[in-house]
């Protein structure tokens, strides 16, 4: 043998998202969170170069994130993130978000901010693991009444 099987470690393959990624990107939202985005707004990123999805085999995770002008300068925004419950603590978080920032350094982002649910320690400790640091909190951000942490880092 002179070619050595092909390694597991290059993980998943990390993808602009396409039409036929929706219902499986839905179906995760939809358990991943207790106030899901509704199919259509991921309709609406369609093409957008931040909305990246993780497939192996299957889709496993997504991401969504966009930039914004504010203050003379764009800002990055995580906007979703999520990964099969299957596939958890398996690297495919990361690689979401350290690809969409890739993404929004592309497009200008001097910056990236994301929103967080508080009670949210795992999703809270991967934002830290990758530099986010806590600007504000934001009372009443989540419909049930929940506080979000406003999570910020430089590109
Ligand atoms: C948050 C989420 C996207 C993380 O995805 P993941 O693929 O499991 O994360 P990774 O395997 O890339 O984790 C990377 C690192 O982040 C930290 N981390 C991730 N999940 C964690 C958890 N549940 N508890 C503690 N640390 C966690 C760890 O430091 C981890 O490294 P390690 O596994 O070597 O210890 C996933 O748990 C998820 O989909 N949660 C539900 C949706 C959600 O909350 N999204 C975020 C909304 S703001």
């Amino acid at each position: 043998m002179t070619t050595p099987a092909p390694s597991r470690d290059a993980g998943p393959e990390i993808r602009l998202a396409e039409r036929a990624d929706l219902l499986a990107v839905y179906r995760i939202e939809q358990s991943a969170f207790p106030q899901p985005w509704p199919f259509s707004a991921f309709e609406q990123y369609l093409g957008e170069p931040g909305f990246l999805v993780a497939v192996d085999g299957a889709v496993i995770g997504y991401v969504v994130a966009d930039t914004i002008y504010k203050h003379g300068r764009r800002i990055g925004h995580i906007k979703d993130l999520a990964v099969h419950g299957d596939h958890r603590r398996d690297g495919v978080g990361a690689r979401l978000l350290t690809q969409a920032i890739g993404v929004l350094d592309a497009e200008g982002a001097s910056a990236v901010k994301l929103e967080v649910r508080e009670s949210n320690e795992g999703a809270i400790e991967l934002y830290r693991e990758y530099g986010f640091e806590q600007r504000s909190t934001v009372p009443n951000y989540y419909s049930d009444g929940e506080r979000a942490l406003v999570l910020v880092r430089d590109v």
